[in-house]
């Protein structure tokens, strides 16, 4: 049996450059021999796919329940841990994903207002003891990254989802959420300064992989 792989995960707001510092992640440890499968939530597999048009979609007078949003995320999430996540950390891959459980908690919980404890049942359904190895959290000031948000839809990129249309006060409460949630294990997170040129902020990251990720390499 292979050793199993490792989970990293990547959290922040929109804009903070978690999409862009991915690639450069996943560079890193291939440089390093490790075989990585990187994916994104929601979503991961084309069924988690098609929840998270779902759950983006900002079409439609229907507006969306929240709790229905919120199971929504653990449905795809499930068929994400099912059919990606779990076989690839088997075989002794390393999974590297673009938002997992703390975004929920963040977005559902701090953003919607949901009570954290509902979404910790959830969790442990959904989960059953599985979490990130190390989540790296890109944290900015709001407006600041809603700048660059700016500047990707001016360079054509995508319209705003149904998350980008929230108003300042919900991406304050998810980029507070995600800080409390660093501060409580911070065993887990890393927090890295995003408000930085970008290769500031590699040379941030460089150095938490050197501490904290090069220990878990294959020799
Ligand atoms: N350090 C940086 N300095 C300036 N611009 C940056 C930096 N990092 C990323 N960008 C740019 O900011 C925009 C947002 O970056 P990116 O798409 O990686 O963010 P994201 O966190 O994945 O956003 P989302 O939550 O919407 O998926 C992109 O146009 C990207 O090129
Ligand atoms: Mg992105």
């Amino acid at each position: 049996m292979p050793q199993r792989g490792r989970f990293i995960t990547l959290e922040g707001g929109e804009g903070v450059g978690k999409t862009t510092n991915l690639a450069w992640i996943e560079e890193w440890l291939t440089a390093r021999g490790v075989e990585v499968v990187r994916t994104r939530e929601p979503g991961g597999t084309p069924r988690a796919e098609a929840i998270r048009q779902l759950l983006l979609d900002p079409a439609g007078d229907e507006p969306l329940n929240d709790d229905a949003e919120l199971l929504l995320v653990f449905a795809a999430r499930a068929q994400h841990l099912a059919r990606c996540i779990r076989p690839a950390l088997a075989r002794g891959a390393w999974v590297l994903c673009d938002r997992f459980t703390d975004a929920t908690f963040a977005y559902q919980g701090g953003g919607r207002g949901i009570a954290a404890a509902r979404i910790a049942t959830l969790e442990a359904f959904v989960q059953q003891g599985l979490e990130p190895d190390l989540t790296l959290l890109l944290d900015m000031p709001v407006a600041a990254a809603q700048q660059r948000l700016q500047a990707r839809l001016s360079a054509g990129g995508t319209g705003r989802d149904r998350f980008e249309q929230e108003r300042t006060d919900f991406f304050e409460a998810v980029r507070r959420t995600y800080r409390e949630r660093a501060a409580a294990a911070p065993a887990r997170f890393a927090v890295i300064d995003a408000d930085a040129p970008l290769e500031g902020v590699q040379a941030r990251l460089a150095e938490t992989l050197e501490a904290r990720v090069a220990p878990w390499l294959p020799q």
